[in-house]
């Protein structure tokens, strides 16, 4: 829809994978006792997806710190006239893309920037740097019930190793005030009170919707899409765009709606091909 709606408008377009993964996802693996073989059963990656889109985006990024996640997606897309382009980045995406940001003429070309991360990699100074660009549409899964709700224990408890990454996560210490509250027990032997945890996967993402909304000229989706296999939400994707124009408004209106309607929730999955 996306590449649909900029095809005549004259811009470039590039899509960004940051954490781009191989190219597929397992789901299951289980024997054909008919022909004694091993059967995987897959799903086609975001970076897979991408470059099946009609009209093909004009440029892809492909990134992943995983030398053999990269090594895959070569092998895969050799031959894919689509990729024939592409960049395949071996590192950190969080020091790729805000480098892509200020390094890319903006003027003429827009963006669609993926991070499907597996917990909380994604540093508040990459969303910033996306959002800065007012060009770039951005998807993100956003780890709420992984990585926020499940680093945080019942009494208000978070790891001091933790604690640090979820400051980078949102940005600001203020999640402190938002998913912990003081504790009305005293401990034990009367010491000082506690914390206790109010924060979940829901507010989390609430809390995190809230942040983008500070930085994306454009706008931010108000629907946040719960995805996971657990009783709660692991993820939630959330959607922002940077570009603060009536059209692009539209556009994003458009785009969200398709989003929600395309959600399978029964398997906490996005339907594909
Ligand atoms: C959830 S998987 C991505 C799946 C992919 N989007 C797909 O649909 O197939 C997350 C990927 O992020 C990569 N990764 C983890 N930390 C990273 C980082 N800081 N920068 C770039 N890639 C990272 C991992 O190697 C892994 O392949």
């Amino acid at each position: 829809m996306y590449q649909k709606a900029l095809s005549n408008t004259g811009f470039q377009t590039i899509y960004i994978d940051g954490f781009a993964g191989s190219g597929e996802v397992p789901l299951t693996e289980h024997k054909d006792d008919l022909f004694d073989e091993d059967v995987r059963v897959v799903l086609a990656g975001s970076a897979d997806r991408a470059l099946g889109v009609e009209p093909p985006f004009s440029r892809y990024v492909f990134i992943d710190d995983r030398r053999n996640c990269i090594d895959a997606l070569k092998a895969k897309f050799r031959g894919n006239a689509n990729a024939a382009g592409a960049s395949y980045l071996i590192g950190d995406a969080n020091a790729y893309i805000p480098k892509i940001c200020s390094d890319e003429q903006w003027r003429g070309q827009r963006g669609v920037v993926l991070l499907d991360p597996f917990g909380s990699q994604v540093e508040w100074a990459t969303i910033e740097a996306i959002a800065a660009t007012k060009a770039i549409d951005l998807w993100y899964l956003f780890p709420a019930g992984l990585s926020v709700f499940r680093q945080i224990s019942k009494d208000g408890k978070v790891d001091p190793t933790h604690e640090p990454s979820l400051t980078r996560l949102f940005g600001t210490e203020d999640w402190k005030t938002a998913f912990l509250k003081p504790s009305r027990q005293h401990d034990l032997f009367g010491g000082p009170a506690g914390q206790e945890k109010t924060v979940t996967p829901e507010s989390a993402a609430e809390f995190m919707k809230g942040r983008l909304k500070t930085v994306f000229a454009g706008g931010v989706m108000e629907e946040m899409i719960p995805l996971g296999k657990h009783a709660y939400a692991s993820y939630y994707l959330l959607f922002a765009w940077g570009n603060p124009s009536l059209k692009a408004s539209a556009l994003a209106k458009k785009l969200s709606k398709a989003a929600l309607k395309a959600t399978d929730r029964k398997h906490g999955r996005i339907i594909g091909h």
